[in-house]
């Protein structure tokens, strides 16, 4: 579908030929059976770090490609409109690990991780929600205690997308739990890599959707991480991770974008090739009006999304426009496979046709990173902290 509202350069044009090709080829060929099996074909994401797909924001001193978040964006809708769960482990790896270690890692943290995971030798993932901390994130119970060198952890995160195949995780932890201090200020994160003794890999998820993508709990019981693997500030892990997910949120909402543009793209060849009452229904307006609806909000995701990346490649707070963003991508990709499936009509509902994955894919982005609803409290409270 048409990009011409949102002018691409030449290197972006390139970069978006090369992800819908790695796409065609590396991936659409697997993705009907890997989500029948749930299977998470970890040679496939070391394949897109080859080509750099897992470094795309990191600076070329630690093997990057140094490119700005729209390029990112870009390439990410194209894995997307083929396979969303590939997607999720390019967002969430690209957006909140190598985006935190790059901004608040010592000098040795960067050396060790920034250049495997640009390379894709180490996939990285993002451990905030537990079991009984989800939306209110900053009630987390995961306990990180002081012990010599070490901090010692104990606890569950739960519904941590790439859990159990990532080298590198970043696990928000609470490092101060007086009465007066609960809350999000006495959490601070940890780099955490499997190797360590006491790290296990819990219940993995079986999912309605994404379910090529692994969701699984951690499970860490006296887990004794090096002092040196605190990342960035004690007391700062729940800021940061706030401020990574403003990041993380434009990942989510180009993921959903891709999904409700595959979706658009396969109603519109159907609605040519499907003859009922003597001709194509792409001739009745009942089916035109569906797609021109379908393009419209698709167009318009698209439109906010490039805006709110401008505005980060600017350097300016993104935080209202990312769930914004995502808020608005996420609706749309949810409402237009649900038209896609309606198009297709019985065809729609079963899985030899595309659509019906699309749909089941498409539901967990008005959930991850953030429900809706608590991207409308975000987008609410700072209209009330600007008054207006
Ligand atoms: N940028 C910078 N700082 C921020 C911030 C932001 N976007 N949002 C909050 N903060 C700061 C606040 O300023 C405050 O700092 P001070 O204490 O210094 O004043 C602190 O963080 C606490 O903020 P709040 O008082 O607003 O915290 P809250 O408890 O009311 O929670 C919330 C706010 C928006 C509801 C938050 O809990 C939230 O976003 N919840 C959803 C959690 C979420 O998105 N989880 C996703 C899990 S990860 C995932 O899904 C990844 C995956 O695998 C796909």
């Amino acid at each position: 579908m048409s990009w011409a509202l949102i002018p691409l350069t030449e290197e972006q044009r390139e970069i978006q030929r090369t992800a819908a090709e790695f796409a065609r080829s590396e991936i659409a060929p697997h993705s009907d059976l890997w989500d029948r099996q749930a299977t998470f074909d970890r040679g496939v994401l070391a394949r897109m770090g080859e080509l750099g797909f897992l470094g795309m924001l990191l600076p070329p001193e630690y093997d990057g490609l140094g490119l700005d978040t729209c390029t990112y964006l870009v390439a990410l809708e194209e894995i997307a409109a083929v396979d969303a769960s590939v997607a999720v482990a390019m967002s969430v790896h690209n957006s909140l690990p190598t985006q935190m270690i790059l901004r608040w890692g010592t000098a040795e943290q960067r050396e060790r991780f920034l250049r495997p995971m640009a390379r894709g030798e180490m996939l990285g993932a993002f451990a905030l929600s537990e079991p009984e901390a989800g939306s209110d994130a900053a009630s987390l119970r995961m306990q990180a205690e002081r012990d010599g060198d070490c901090w010692v952890l104990n606890g569950t995160k739960a519904w941590v997308t790439s859990g159990s195949d990532a080298e590198v995780i970043l696990v928000m932890a609470r490092t101060d739990s007086a009465a007066e201090r609960r809350g999000a200020r006495g959490i601070s994160t940890f780099i955490v890599t499997p190797d360590l003794p006491g790290f296990h890999v819990g219940k993995k998820e079986d999912k309605m959707g994404l379910r090529a993508s692994p969701t699984v709990q951690l499970n860490f019981d006296n887990l004794r991480v090096p002092a040196a693997n605190l990342l960035g500030g004690e007391g700062k892990g729940f800021v940061y991770a706030m401020q990574s997910l403003d990041n993380g949120r434009l990942g989510i909402a180009a993921q959903a974008l891709g999904i409700a543009r595959a979706a658009l793209e396969h109603a519109t060849r159907y609605a040519a090739e499907r003859r009922q009452f003597g001709k194509p229904i792409k001739e009745f307006q009942a089916i035109q009006f569906k797609l021109a609806d379908m393009a419209t909000r698709i167009t318009a995701s698209r439109a906010l999304l490039y805006a709110a990346a401008a505005a980060k490649d600017r350097g300016e707070p993104i935080t209202q426009f990312s769930s914004m963003s995502k808020l608005f991508a996420s609706e749309t990709a949810m409402w237009v496979t649900t038209q896609a499936i309606q198009i297709f009509g019985g065809y729609g509902y079963v899985k030899e046709y595309p659509v019906e994955r699309l749909f089941r894919d498409a539901k967990v982005t008005e959930i991850y990173e953030g429900t809706s609803e608590i991207q409308r409290i975000v987008i609410a409270r700072e209209l009330f902290a600007r008054g207006e």
